[in-house]
């Protein structure tokens, strides 16, 4: 088992450069099912959603040549299976983002129920009731959802009871051959939809208004193309690295994203006491003063996104004065807050809401990554604390951030990735 062990204290300032959006290049493999032939994605992140994701692909029959580490050529000519299985899906539930392209290629598409995970029981009702307004037919059985299209996809109205992306998603995928024309209502707008409906009408879609509430989609006859695609650069890998700028105080510039995908994040950001200074593809964050208790409720985009919850919580932690973070999209995601606890942080948790009293210092611990973003944050916290900080079950940061370590060495982090043999971490679990 690997491990991130991170010394606080040391000066910490400098340049990243971030890879592209994890959440939009796991649904851009996927809709390249949708386009017989050979389409190459740029910007692709080296991370171990990606991996989980080509060998998705590959199992139901594409090939995926890595051209460079950041650039994929898939061919999707020989695709001609329409199931995921289990242990794919089960390792990651963005499998599910094949559904739509494999209804709207084959009619047809057999996807393993995704579980919950630690954030939440993450539920696809919504793609099923959305699917099913559009003419596809489920049945659900052995842990596995078939879908059918006895009668094709007739394009309709689907009004979503909530802005979910994975089900914005799905339904625009399986809308794009529709008989007649789809509106999706209360469609999630956030910049990786923006990024596949871009995608998808490069390669002969007809969608309009993403990054909207209302979605359009008019259904097309001719089947896709093939493309070469760039990935838009990742806003939570970006705000990541920003958030350790309003952390450490000196100024920590990211390349290779667009601040306004992090439009209300830099704005609480400079509510909170931090300085920002946004450029053309870049930004630069630091601190001269306090950091100001700032509430704070994740909501769909544009509101303050749940993926940033954990990396600002970690700086409220430090606030001179309480505040409240309130999780509106996930029904179990302050995992990271009893971890931060044990380094001193002073929060306590009811229900969706987290009430942080701010407190001086960090102090180093042995802690554990509940999560992507929340693993992501604890290192971030070791990177002002006192001592040592050791960060297990690391597996989890390394599904959406690539080279971490490295990147926050550049900045001036004394930071190093350990092996832990196995018989000491069953220990530590
Ligand atoms: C995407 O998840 C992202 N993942 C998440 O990022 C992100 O936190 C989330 O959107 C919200 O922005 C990928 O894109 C791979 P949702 P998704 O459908 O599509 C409930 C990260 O750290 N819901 O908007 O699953 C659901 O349980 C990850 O990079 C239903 O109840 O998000 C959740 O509570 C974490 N029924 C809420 O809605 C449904 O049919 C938001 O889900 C669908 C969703």
């Amino acid at each position: 088992m690997d491990v991130i062990k991170v010394e606080g204290g040391h000066p910490i300032t400098g340049e990243v450069t971030v890879e592209g959006a994890k959440n939009s290049a796991l649904k851009l493999m996927a809709a390249t099912i949708m386009a017989p032939g050979v389409t190459t994605l740029k910007n692709v992140p080296n991370i171990s959603d990606v991996h989980v994701m080509g060998k998705v692909l590959k199992r139901l029959g594409a090939t995926v040549e890595v051209v460079d580490k950041h650039t994929l050529r898939i061919d999707t000519s020989n695709v001609d299976k329409w199931e995921t299985p289990y242990e794919l899906v089960v390792q990651m539930r963005a499998s599910t983002a094949v559904m739509g392209p494999l209804i709207s290629r084959f009619g047809k598409a057999v996807v393993a129920m995704p579980g919950g995970c630690d954030i939440g029981a993450r539920k696809i009702d919504m793609h099923i009731q959305g699917l099913e307004a559009l003419g596809v037919e489920f049945e659900i059985n052995h842990g596995n959802i078939h879908a059918s299209t006895p009668h094709g996809i007739i394009g309709d109205t689907v009004t979503l009871a909530f802005a979910s992306v994975g089900a914005t998603e799905n339904l625009m995928m399986a809308s794009v051959y529709a008989k007649g024309t789809t509106i999706i209502d209360n469609a999630a707008r956030e910049p990786e939809i923006v990024d596949l409906a871009n995608m998808l009408n490069e390669m002969g879609a007809k969608i309009r208004g993403a990054g909207s509430p209302v979605i359009e989609i008019e259904g097309v006859k001719e089947s896709l193309h093939p493309v070469t695609y760039s990935v838009v650069g990742d806003r939570i890998e970006a705000g990541t690295f920003l958030a350790i700028g309003g952390l450490v105080g000196n100024p920590v510039t990211v390349h290779g994203f667009e601040p306004i995908h992090l439009g209300l994040v830099l704005k609480k950001f400079e509510k909170m006491g931090l300085s920002v200074e946004r450029g053309n593809h870049e930004c630069t964050v630091w601190r001269e003063g306090p950091i100001i208790p700032t509430d704070i409720q994740t909501l769909p985009f544009p509101g303050f996104p749940t993926d940033m919850q954990a990396q600002t919580m970690c700086l409220l932690a430090l606030a001179k004065g309480s505040c409240v973070i309130t999780e509106n999209i996930f029904e179990n995601r302050f995992m990271f807050a009893s971890e931060l606890q044990r380094m001193g942080a002073d929060i306590s948790i009811e229900g969706h809401h987290a009430i942080v009293h701010g407190v001086p210092s960090f102090s180093s611990a042995q802690v554990k990554s509940p999560d992507l973003r929340g693993g992501a944050a604890l290192v971030m916290a070791g990177l002002v604390a006192d001592g040592i900080t050791t960060v297990s079950a690391i597996h989890h940061i390394d599904r959406g951030y690539e080279n971490f370590v490295e990147k926050l060495v550049s900045l001036g982090a004394h930071a190093e990735r350990d092996i832990v043999p196995d018989e000491e971490a069953a220990l530590a679990d």
